[in-house]
């Protein structure tokens, strides 16, 4: 196992991860199939910002990653979920049914957040901190690499006087990664209710936490 500087190779695999693995983390079958639109989630950090990303290889292949920002300034996360809401626009046509629902269960709740009708976008962010999204492939969960690969970054991310990092992640009564974070050092910076995923889990009560470190 080696944990190294992410390298444009490795793109490819960390969208496959960041497909199979990301967000939900669970029962994939139910989400999206359709990779492109899902993956203009971390088309920042692995474009703009490669060098603040790191990936975990076992036998030389990529079994997870963390992608960062140092700085969210740089993060325009708005603009982003319009991007990939317009790229889901444009290929809705190509896409299967199981994919249309899933977008456009997306893009229905992005609005109804952004005109302040539910909760997600009241989701509180600390100001003058970077960011980071990880994800590891489920054979090598548990065994501490995740742990190795925030230290690596958060190690990173001090060297070049970051003052603190966030990371946004689901919470659901089938995944919660809470401890995680904690073990870690992060504390919850704030917890809002989501209902990005909710045609795909109805009955489930889905949270938007964002965790905070202080370096
Ligand atoms: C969350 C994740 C990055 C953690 O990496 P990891 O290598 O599995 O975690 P570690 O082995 O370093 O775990 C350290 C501690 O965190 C806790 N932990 C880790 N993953 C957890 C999970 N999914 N649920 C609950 N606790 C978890 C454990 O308590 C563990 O401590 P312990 O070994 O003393 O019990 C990884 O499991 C993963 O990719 N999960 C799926 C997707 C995800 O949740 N990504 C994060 C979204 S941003």
């Amino acid at each position: 196992m080696l944990i190294r500087k992410y390298a444009a190779k490795d793109r490819k695999a960390v969208e496959n991860i960041h497909f199979k693995v990301g967000i939900t983390a669970y029962s994939m079958s139910r989400n999206p199939e359709n990779k492109k639109t899902y993956s203009k989630l971390i088309e920042y950090h692995v474009t703009k910002e490669p060098e603040s990303c790191f990936v975990l290889e076992n036998d030389g292949k990529v079994a997870g990653y963390l992608v960062g920002c140092l700085d969210d300034r740089n993060y325009k996360d708005v603009w982003i979920t319009v991007k990939a809401c317009s790229d889901f626009l444009f290929r809705y046509f190509k896409l299967n049914k199981k994919d249309r629902r899933f977008f456009y269960c997306q893009i229905r709740t992005f609005f109804t957040a952004l005109l302040g009708i539910t909760p997600e976008f009241r989701v509180k962010k600390p100001k003058n901190a970077g960011h980071l999204h990880m994800n590891l492939l489920p054979e090598c969960q548990g065994k501490g690499l995740g742990s190795l690969l925030i230290k690596r970054f958060l190690k990173y991310a001090k060297s070049k006087k970051v003052k603190a990092i966030h990371a946004d992640a689901i919470e659901a009564s089938f995944g919660n990664n809470k401890n995680f974070w904690i073990k870690n050092g992060f504390e919850i910076y704030s917890r809002e209710e989501t209902r990005f995923w909710k045609d795909i889990y109805p009955k489930e009560k889905m949270y938007i936490v964002c965790y905070y470190k202080k370096l």
